[in-house]
């Protein structure tokens, strides 16, 4: 009868509309590759941030960037554009992604 001690706190989700899809987003990854070990395909070519074929808006919650210039406008990115490739949760974050299919089963 141990106590146990709250050490991992849950990561923060992912939630892919209009599909409903939730994955959880481990530290360190971007959400494309949080989508991917959970089973969903994002739209994707470069993932790195050049070539805009993952572009989609970010509904809710905030990301940053592992690269210092992703493909993206300053006015894109307050209009709520994202690039799922290199963006890293702040939080739990909604993105817009009709493009996105179930690879595998998703709860
Ligand atoms: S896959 Fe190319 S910008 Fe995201």
């Amino acid at each position: 009868m141990g106590v146990r001690m709250n050490e991992h706190i849950a990561p923060p989700t992912l939630r892919i509309e209009p599909q409903g899809w939730c994955v959880p987003l481990p530290a360190g990854l971007t959400l494309l590759e949080a989508a991917l070990q959970a089973g969903v395909r994002l739209p994707r070519s470069c993932r790195n941030g050049t070539c805009r074929a993952c572009l989609c808006r970010c509904v809710s919650g905030t990301v940053h960037y592992k690269v210092e210039w992703p493909g993206l406008s300053a006015e894109e990115k307050a209009q709520g554009w994202t690039l799922p490739c290199v963006a890293l949760a702040d939080g739990d974050v909604v993105i817009a992604a009709p493009g996105a299919l179930n690879a595998t089963t998703v709860p």
